[in-house]
Order: structure tokens, then C-alpha cells, then sequence
């Protein structure tokens, strides 16, 4: 039988009639760029996300970049962030000059850890007129958590570090659009909890488009209003640039059609945690579950639906090379993400980490691996892979 990673034809045929006739519109309105759809598409994000503010833009890297050239960040300013994640989390902050730091992560959740946080802080840092100085003289202005696979990080740790030492918190909510957080007083949503949060629509992800596109949430105004100006070349009246910006911009047959999809986003959310639920019951059938490590719901007792939002079931096994070639020759689709820690990538080099100084990042890159799935996945295909996955533990 063959599994494939992600599989979103089916969902697609449903919609395609809906989606070609969005589409369609913009194309009969010949207004491709900064038109209605993209204004009905932030609002209905806002919406969405319950923050004041929304900003459509071309990625969810550009969401990162447009919030950090926004702020002003730059050369002599440090910016903490998780030592695993995607590349464009850690990559953004090195483009706009600022140094990247890294924190590792927790285990279990592969979510930057607040104790390593605080770890760092304490040794490495010091207070000098309300700035976080940093062992190479660099000014810490932001922090930079990553909720991954669609689970977010301890953001109440995130705010309280942030709080204490006067960081800009901007959350990377690239993979957890939805997913929900127990505050310690209210219930947070992904990249609604700080100062900003960034999306990606990249086609994968929970809320994909047809091509690239992302969000940026906020609730200051003015802070909404730089980056609109920020994505538009920082551009103020006709042709004339207050500030450099770029060309971020969200255009309109993307965003008539995530108008389509964002409808069905909790459906799918919904679907997918099933099927995670399914692939976690059927480990145990199997009696892997520790042979296996399974993904953690540290927030399922809580009440909150979303706690979780899978948008990537995430298992661990220290033989995980070997398990992938064996499901590959029996058809099963795996992907790691992501075989290096960011410190371990060698554009980051320069900054002289060395192995072992974020010892659970490199251990999860060694021994990640993501199954196959995706809301319309089978039951029969679940079973199937885990099936496999039982022989080869044989
Ligand atoms: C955690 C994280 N950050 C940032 C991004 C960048 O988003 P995009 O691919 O839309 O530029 C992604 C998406 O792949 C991601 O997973």
C-alpha cells in the first residue's frame, strides 16, 4: 500500500469548484494586488485569530523579515530563538544583521525551552540601563519561540521572560495557525500572545495556498500600519519611501482562495487531531508506545479544542534512518524535520557554536521522524504504516 506524506487532492476535488470560481473572480477584476480579496482575507484572520490586527504578506519567512525590518532590528542586536525549527525562523534575523542566539529545546515538545532560557539569561547576560546585554556585547531586543508541528510553546514562560527583561515577543506561528495555549489567565491562540505573530499559507500547511503566502497579527495600529508600509517598500504617499521596506505583498488570487479554505480550517485541524489520536492508540495496540516515542498533548486536560493542531505527527526512535529506508521500500512516505539543528547549519558557522551545546535540538534532529498525515488520511493507511513500523521492531 502506498502512503504518501501529505496527500491534499481529495481535499482539493471538494473544493474545486468554490476554489476555481475565486480565483476566477480576480481574474475577471484584473486586480491582482492589494484588492479586496486580501482586505476581506485579513479581516476574516483577524477574525480568526481574535487579534485587532492583521497583515497579509508573501510568506510566512517575509512575515518574520517584514516584523523584524518593522522594528528596526539590526546589526548590534541579538535575537533569542529556538535552536530547532525550520530555517527561516533563525534565517530572517541574520538577514536583517542582527546575531541570532540559540536556546535548546525541551524534549517532549521540541518547543524552546524556558529553563534553557533562563539558563542563558542568568549566565551569559546582564542588565545595563534596562538593556539585556549579552556575552559579546549585543543588545537582546526580541525573542523569537517557534510553536512546532502544531503545538505552542510555554507562552506563559515566553511572556514572563519577556516581561522581565523587556523583549519584543514575537511568536513564529507558522505551523500552529489555531492552535490554543492555557494562559495563565485566558485562552491564548497561536501568534495572538505577543507583541506579533507570523503565518505561513506555504500549500503544506494546515491553512495552505496554491503557491506562497503569509500573515503577520498584531495589535498595536501603528505597528499594523508600519507593515503595511513595510510590505509596500515602505512606501507612505505615491512613490515616496519613508523607510526601506520590501515587496511582501499577499496578492489577490491567493488570497480568494485561502478566503475558500480558511472556512474549513478547524475541520481539518479537527481531522488531523483524530487522526493523530488513531495513529497514538494504534502504537499501543502494538505495544510500541515506548519502543516509539509518541508526540505529547500537554495541554489536552485543559479544555481547550485546539490544543494541539498537528500539523505534524512527530515520533521519535534512536534508529530512525534505518525505520525510514524500511517504510520507504514499503511505500510509506516519512520526512525528517529537520535533520540539523539550526546552530549545526553551516551558514551559522560563524557564530561558533559547537556540538553538544544545544544537546536535545541535535538529538531530535537525529531521531525525528514525521508520519504520513493529513485530514482525509485512511484509517486503513494508518493502520498499514503502523503495522510496518511494528514488523520492523519485529
Ligand atoms: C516554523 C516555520 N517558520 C517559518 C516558515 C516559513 O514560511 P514560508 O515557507 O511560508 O516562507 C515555516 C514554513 O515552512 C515554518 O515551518
Amino acid at each position: 500500500m502506498r502512503v504518501r506524506l501529505l496527500d491534499l487532492s481529495e481535499q482539493y476535488r471538494a473544493l474545486s469548484e468554490e476554489i476555481r470560481a475565486a480565483a476566477d473572480e480576480v481574474l475577471s477584476s484584473q486586480r491582482f494586488i492589494l484588492g479586496p480579496k486580501l482586505a476581506e482575507f485579513e479581516k476574516a484572520m483577524a477574525s480568526y485569530c481574535g487579534s485587532p490586527h492583521a497583515v497579509g504578506v508573501s510568506s510566512g519567512t517575509d512575515a518574520l523579515l517584514a516584523v523584524l525590518m518593522a522594528l528596526e532590528i539590526g546589526l548590534g542586536d541579538a535575537v533569542i530563538t529556538t535552536a530547532y525549527s525550520f530555517f527561516a525562523t533563525a534565517g530572517c534575523i541574520t538577514r536583517v544583521g542582527a546575531t541570532p542566539v540559540f536556546v535548546d529545546i525541551e524534549p517532549d515538545t521540541y518547543n524552546i525551552s524556558g529553563k534553557a532560557l533562563r539558563r542563558y539569561i542568568e549566565k551569559y547576560c546582564q542588565t545595563v540601563e534596562g538593556k539585556l546585554i549579552n556575552e559579546n556585547r549585543q543588545t537582546i531586543v526580541a525573542l523569537v519561540p517557534a510553536h512546532l508541528f502544531g503545538l505552542c510553546c510555554d507562552m506563559n514562560e515566553m511572556l514572563a521572560i519577556a516581561g522581565e527583561h523587556n523583549l519584543i515577543l514575537i511568536e513564529d506561528a507558522a505551523q500552529a495557525i489555531g492552535a490554543e495555549f492555557p494562559l495563565a489567565n485566558a485562552r491564548g491562540k497561536a501568534g495572538t500572545m505577543g507583541d506579533a505573530g507570523c503565518f505561513s499559507f506555504y500549500p503544506s500547511k494546515n491553512l495552505g495556498a496554491a503557491g506562497d503566502a503569509g500573515l503577520v497579527v498584531c495589535r498595536n495600529e501603528r505597528f499594523s500600519e508600519r507593515l503595511r508600509q513595510c510590505r509596500h517598500h515602505g512606501m507612505g504617499a505615491q512613490y515616496r519611501h519613508d523607510f526601506v521596506g520590501g515587496n511582501f505583498r499577499l496578492d489577490e488570487i491567493q488570497a480568494a482562495i485561502l478566503n475558500v479554505k480558511l472556512q474549513h480550517l478547524d475541520s481539518w485541524s479537527a481531522r488531523r487531531r483524530e487522526a493523530a489520536n488513531f495513529y497514538t492508540k494504534q502504537f499501543q495496540r502494538v505495544r510500541l508506545e515506548k519502543t516509539v516515542r509518541l508526540p505529547v498533548e500537554p495541554y489536552a486536560q485543559t479544555g481547550l479544542t485546539n490544543h494541539h493542531i498537528y500539523h505534524q505527527y512527530v515520533v521519535r526512535t534512536g534508529r530512525r534512518d534505518e525505520l525510514r529506508q524500511y517504510l520507504a521500500e514499503r511505500e510509506v512516505e516519512t520526512a525528517i524535520y529537520y535533520p540539523l539543528a539550526l546552530h549545526e547549519q553551516p551558514c551559522f558557522e560563524y557564530l561558533e557554536y559547537k556540538g553538544g551545546d544545544f544537546p536535545e535540538a541535535e538529538q531530535a534532529a537525529r531521531e525525528n521522524l514525521a508520519l504520513p498525515l493529513y485530514p482525509e488520511i485512511s484509517r486503513e493507511a494508518q493502520e498499514y504504516v503502523v503495522n510496518c513500523i511494528a514488523q520492523f521492531f519485529g
